[in-house]
């Protein structure tokens, strides 16, 4: 099983914790006996997690040794407009961008990759993605597995589809545009049904759902439940037991598993049902539901010294947003798809030059996402702290509480979420949009200043 390598990074003279990242490419044999051309950071596919810690000084230095634009955004930190990543700051062939900020976010698992106007979903389907692991010092996090690879999994879950050569197909049908990118294979880091060789005892699995377009429901083979302890923003203030993980492309989640009463040498499983905008869609193609292994826990090592025995029963959880009476509405029109491509926000297509909002700094607001599309939509704002607080009225179940930064809107649903802009004004840009990549891509995204 190919493990996401972990990077500390080096702490330089002056005390910043400095990361290079290199944006090549590269050929991985996907297949036997075949190089499929891919892009990576700092290797030829995917690329490291990168362990920051809130508090610190952050310096991480992009080289782009590719032969066409790209930028790097980090989704899901809490930095300056300016360092975001988003599609104003591009970094040109054979060019050099450093990210400089103080890493301000709860634990948590977030994620990078490109977010080059037009070319996002193409760029990340040819393997540009890496994790962001925060970790912070003023939250208790030592009752959890945190062994990287040993009993801490990150599982970055990608769908892809080949030409009968071999190489990684993203040449668009009419369905691409409307449902969005799929792939007919499913990887887990890069691989096929990888199988992991676990510890007999709880484990922590870090889920990130990098398709440019499949959600994906996850659960374990042998029916036991996953205990959800994080979304995507941080840890829950208690875990909360699930029979399946429903993730939207962007979306996060973390969980604990107990392998300790598997007989040794079992597998078990992890399966994933795929559908597009919350429609199931076969893995080949075809319609209905289907769920594939994704991967396999092959419990076959003993228990680590120091593993826990039960899950934690209450975790030090960041604090949600929470709104007041009075605070400013605003709403977000979700429209388009109808017969053609065509998604909008409040009846626009993202345009670079036009700012569509701007909203005072150090600010708590209300917005309403309504869906009047046909499909659901998984949406995301960039660089601002954010709690769901109602789907269609009624308050998000347990799993949804705390910070998000990615969530689903359902078809003729209105999510209302309250959002916290940053501490001081920026004349750059940020961006909200559906993270579905072919959506985005085409324009389904707006963007904000703070003033
Ligand atoms: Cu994960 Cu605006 O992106
Ligand atoms: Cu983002
Ligand atoms: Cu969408």
């Amino acid at each position: 099983m190919p493990l996401i390598p972990l990077d500390g990074g080096v702490v330089d003279a002056a005390g910043i914790r400095t990361f290079a990242l290199s944006v090549q490419t590269g050929t991985t044999p996907f297949r036997n006996g075949v190089n499929t051309n891919t892009l990576g950071y700092n290797g030829s596919l995917l690329g490291p997690a990168l362990k920051l810690r809130r508090g610190e000084k952050t310096s991480i230095r992009v080289q782009n040794q590719l032969d066409e634009e790209t930028t790097v955004h980090w989704h899901g930190l809490l930095i300056p407009a300016e360092v975001d990543g988003g599609p104003h700051q591009v970094i040109a062939p054979g060019a050099q961008w450093k990210a400089n900020f103080t890493v301000n976010n709860p634990a948590s698992t977030c994620w990078f990759h490109p977010h080059t106007h037009g070319s996002t979903g193409r760029q990340v389907v040819m393997g540009l993605a890496g994790l962001l692991i925060v970790e912070d010092p003023a939250q208790a996090g030592s009752e959890l597995p945190g062994t990287w690879g040993v009993d801490d999994l990150a599982l970055v879950l990608q769908d892809k589809r080949f030409t009968p050569l071999g190489q990684i197909d993203y040449a668009l049908t009419a369905g691409d545009r409307l449902n969005g990118y799929t792939g007919d294979v499913l990887l887990v880091n890069g691989a096929t049904a990888p199988v992991w060789q676990a510890p007999r005892q709880w484990v922590r699995l870090r889920l990130l759902n990098g398709c440019n377009a499949r959600f994906l429901t996850l659960r374990l083979g042998n029916g036991a439940p996953m205990l959800q302890m994080a979304n995507e923003s941080g840890l829950l203030a208690a875990a909360v037991t699930r029979q399946s993980i429903t993730l939207a492309p962007g979306e996060r989640a973390e969980a604990l598993v107990d392998f300790s009463n598997v007989a040794s040498g079992q597998d078990v499983s992890l399966l994933a049902a795929t559908a597009t905008g919350g429609m199931s869609m076969g893995m080949g193609g075809g319609t209905g539901a289907s769920e594939v292994t994704a991967m396999k826990c092959r419990v076959s090592l003993p228990r680590q010294p120091g593993a826990i025995t039960q899950p934690p029963s209450a975790m030090a959880s960041a604090p949600a947003v929470a709104a007041s009476v009075g605070a400013t509405v605003r709403t977000f029109n979700l429209g388009g798809g109808m017969m053609s491509s065509q998604f909008t926000i409040n009846g626009r297509v993202f345009d670079m030059g036009r700012v569509d909002l701007a909203v005072p700094a150090k600010t708590i607001e209300i917005w309403k996402f309504t869906n009047a599309t046909g499909m659901a939509h998984p949406i995301h704002v960039h660089g601002v702290r954010m709690s769901l607080l109602a789907r269609d009225g009624a308050p998000p179940p347990a799993y949804e509480h705390g910070l998000r930064d990615t969530f689903i809107v359902q078809s003729m649903e209105t999510v209302t979420v309250a959002v916290e802009t940053a501490e001081v004004a920026s004349p750059t840009p940020l961006m909200f949009h559906c993270h579905i990549l072919e959506h985005e891509d085409a324009g389904m995204m707006g963007q904000f200043i703070t003033v």
